[in-house]
């Protein structure tokens, strides 16, 4: 048994939550889920990213204090995961004490190191949005060279900043990357990273004097820790660094830090050379995924389509939609949310193979057995191969899941439910019954309910409450899939005769067509 941390990235609170971050969190949720039935000891932490101009701006706006406005947006967080299952083991906030603290020992670690200096900045304005801007913000701006926000001209100013020694890290983050070529995955983006490494790299600004709204710099108080250091110090924070000694520091490195593509130089350059330069071991593996657009487009606050992962509630099952995200696209690729994607994948894969297999299986059992396993004949040849099935899809979920496959490891489920159904073709149970053939029969239904079980097993990090559904009609008693363990029951053969399955019920129901 290995110890597990993984992450996903902490949410800014100026947003709403939407279907970007459901995302990346139900996949962070799934991968803690199936570590936890490997038997793992796994912490899993997700959170909010409450300082900076952005939020200072957007509560100014609403009249309220930032600190007010992230109480506000991050209760929605809090309330919306556990409507999705999610089993995080901490929410870390980058508004509170303990992480604050964090920060400031982060700052005094690179500032003893020798990596932080004192320069100047210098950057673009709108004077009348108030708003300084980056070089890129004015280069990618609707009207390049003006102002993102109103397209009217901008300035050329210079602020007083820390810098950190970016540069100097160059080389150690090169010879690092070589040495651990899947620490960025997929692979694709670690050649981005060591691209944009080899271009060279610029030291980075590290405080403004601009806002308030964030950690003081220590020593300096009229500077506040730019936002990125503030942020990304929230893995070690959760976990009671500064103190070495705190029990959670156990996790650390984390071992998989789960981030969307848009935030990846951030995760693979500036973090592990903040790490490098505070002398604390380096993550094992950046993950970055892909994005998602809605019915083909963008989503965007101006076109307002950001999807409301409450909202959807109102159709869908939460596990449904969490099949469906990590089902619809390879993690990494980027992928389309549509209705009729995600009909048709709870029509053909749920319903009719999963659902259905289920269904056909324990309704069987009542009316041949009166819901009871029995001593059957031996085995055969359809038997065996089903069974050999049945443990290459324990294997592939396995390997599937170590490379954050999340789409294979379905696959290989849903395949294996399209193999019980072939075998319930083949073996004809209701031929059986009809000729009483009552020992081969037995058989059958319990090579049957075994399929099931397992398939149910492999669903729970991926569908919790489904999988828990699926396991009372089975076990016929209530499961708590949080722990059940794959040592236990992921093998072939842990139902025996005389046991009695639980009263059945459709756990994919047909929908009715709008
Ligand atoms: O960047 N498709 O926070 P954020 C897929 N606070 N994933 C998406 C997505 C989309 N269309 N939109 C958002 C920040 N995401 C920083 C992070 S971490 C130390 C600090 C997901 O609220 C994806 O995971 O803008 C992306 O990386 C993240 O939300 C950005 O969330
Ligand atoms: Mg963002």
């Amino acid at each position: 048994m290995g110890k597990f941390y993984v992450t996903t990235p902490i949410y800014y609170v100026n947003d709403e939550p939407h279907l970007g971050h459901l995302y990346t969190t139900v996949a962070a949720d799934a991968l803690a889920r199936y570590r936890r039935l490997a038997g793992d000891d796994v912490f899993f932490l997700t959170g909010t990213d409450e300082h900076g101009q952005k939020v200072q701006r957007a509560a100014e706006a609403q009249g309220i204090s930032p600190q007010e406005l992230a109480d506000r947006v991050v209760k929605r967080y809090e309330e919306l995961w556990p409507k999705f299952s999610i089993s995080n083991d901490d929410f870390i906030r980058t508004s509170s004490a303990r992480h604050k603290r964090a920060v400031v020992a982060m700052w005094q670690r690179l500032d003893e190191a020798g990596a932080i200096y004192k320069g100047m900045y210098e950057d673009w304005y709108c004077v009348p949005c108030e708003t300084f801007w980056t070089e890129t913000q004015i280069k990618e701006s609707p009207k390049p060279g003006c102002c993102p926000d109103c397209l009217r001209p901008v300035e050329r100013v210079q602020e007083e900043s820390y810098f950190f020694r970016l540069s100097a890290f160059q080389d150690d983050l090169l010879a690092f990357y070589r040495e651990h070529p899947d620490f960025v995955q997929p692979a694709v983006r670690m050649n981005e990273v060591v691209a944009f490494v080899e271009r060279g790299l610029t030291d980075l600004s590290i405080s403004r004097t601009t806002f308030s709204w964030g950690v003081p710099v220590p020593g300096d108080p009229k500077h506040v820790v730019y936002v990125w250091i503030d942020a990304l110090t929230n893995y070690l924070s959760a976990l009671g660094w500064p103190d070495e000694d705190a029990p959670r520091m156990r996790f650390w490195p984390a071992d998989v830090h789960i981030i969307g593509k848009d935030i990846l130089r951030f995760h693979a350059v500036y973090w592990p050379a903040m790490l490098m330069a505070a002398g604390l071991p380096l993550p094992r593996r950046i993950f970055a995924h892909g994005w998602w657009t809605v019915e083909g487009e963008k989503m965007s606050k101006s076109r307002g389509n950001a999807l409301s992962p409450a909202a959807l509630l109102a159709d869908w099952d939460a596990d449904v939609l969490r099949y469906f995200l990590l089902r619809e696209a390879p993690f990494g690729e980027d992928a389309d949310f549509s209705q009729r994607a995600l009909e048709a994948r709870y029509t053909n894969e749920l319903a009719n193979d999963i659902g259905n297999l289920l269904q056909r299986t324990l309704s069987m059992l009542m009316r041949y057995q009166n819901g009871e396993l029995q001593e059957g004949a031996a085995p055969e040849a359809e038997e065996r191969a089903l069974i050999a099935e049945a443990e290459q899809t324990l294997a592939e979920v396995d390997a599937a899941m170590e490379r954050l496959a999340f789409h294979r490891a379905l696959g290989a489920i849903h395949r294996l439910a399209q193999a019980g159904n072939r075998y319930v073709e083949r073996r004809e149970p209701w031929r059986l019954a009809k000729e009483s053939e009552r020992a081969r029969l037995a058989m059958v239904l319990f090579h049957l309910a075994e399929c099931c079980r397992l398939i149910a097993v492999l669903l729970a990090p991926f569908m919790p409450v489904k999988a828990a559904a699926m396991l009372a009609q089975i076990y016929g008693h209530g499961v708590d899939v949080g722990t059940l363990r794959l040592s236990e029951h992921g093998a072939w053969g842990v139902l025996a005769p005389g046991h009695r399955i639980g009263r059945p019920s459709p756990v994919f129901p047909k929908r009715r067509a709008a």
